[in-house]
């Protein structure tokens, strides 16, 4: 089975409070998305990378120039990032088998490396429940409901990251099974819907998710070290 890589990158990134989507700002002298499509490109176990764009994007072939070897742009982007990858994945029906595995990575994590990328297949290894890269949490975490705080035991509590990777065959019932599109925060919270359990590949702190403002001087810090 082959492995591919699809990257969502249809959304308009209300939290940055950036005048444009946070997929095209600026990390460490390149946009976000090429950060991660660079990734893939330079890791030898991804058969072909796609990425999903909203069909209104105006932006993309400035990143993604038209022919570049190794990637097609998609532009069947919806309105949500569920609707987006599964959108993506009824396009690509024809070209990736059932059995192949989909890694979905969120535009918005510049940090990402093909060593990453490589730990995360041999980490899940053939898991029929596919994985994730995902942070023990390291935190004391509170919950606040309803006038009343208390702590909730970190112990066995994990901070998904991405990629997160599943046959295509699963990913697609996990996702069109799914109900409420707001809930699915990421594709492995549909595959538990399922009654499965993917597996937790320890990722890395430097594969941060970019959401606010503050969040890129971390990932340029990140970037400006050298990977080991
Ligand atoms: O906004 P958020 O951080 O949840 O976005 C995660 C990823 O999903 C980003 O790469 C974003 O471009 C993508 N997305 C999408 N289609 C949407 C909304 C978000 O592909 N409608």
């Amino acid at each position: 089975p082959r492995h591919y890589a699809l990257i969502p990158a249809a959304g308009v990134g209300a939290r940055m409070a950036a005048d444009g989507p946070k997929q095209y700002l600026t990390v460490g002298g390149k946009p976000m998305l090429r950060h991660a499509l660079e990734a893939f490109l330079a890791s030898d176990r991804i058969a072909h990378t796609y990425i999903v764009v909203s069909p209104a994007d105006g932006q993309i072939d400035a990143v993604v120039p038209p022919g570049l070897d190794g990637v097609t742009v998609l532009r069947c982007g919806g309105a949500t990032r569920m609707e987006s990858v599964q959108n993506a994945l009824h396009a690509l029906r024809a070209q990736v088998r059932d059995g192949d595995s989909i890694l979905v990575h969120d535009a918005a994590r510049p940090g990402l490396t093909p060593e990453l990328i490589a730990r995360l297949i041999d980490g899940v290894a053939g898991d029929p429940a596919g994985g994730l890269l995902a942070l023990p949490v390291v935190d004391t975490v509170k919950r606040a409901a309803g006038g009343q705080v208390a702590t909730v035991p970190r112990d066995g509590l994990w901070l998904a990251q991405t990629p997160q990777m599943f046959s295509y065959a699963l990913l697609r019932r996990a996702l069109d099974a799914a109900t409420d599109a707001s809930a699915v925060t990421d594709d492995a919270s549909a595959v538990e819907a399922l009654g499965l359990s993917p597996r937790l590949v320890p990722g890395d702190p430097r594969n941060l998710k970019v959401t606010l403002p503050a969040d890129v001087r971390i990932a340029e810090m990140y970037l400006a070290q050298p990977t080991t």
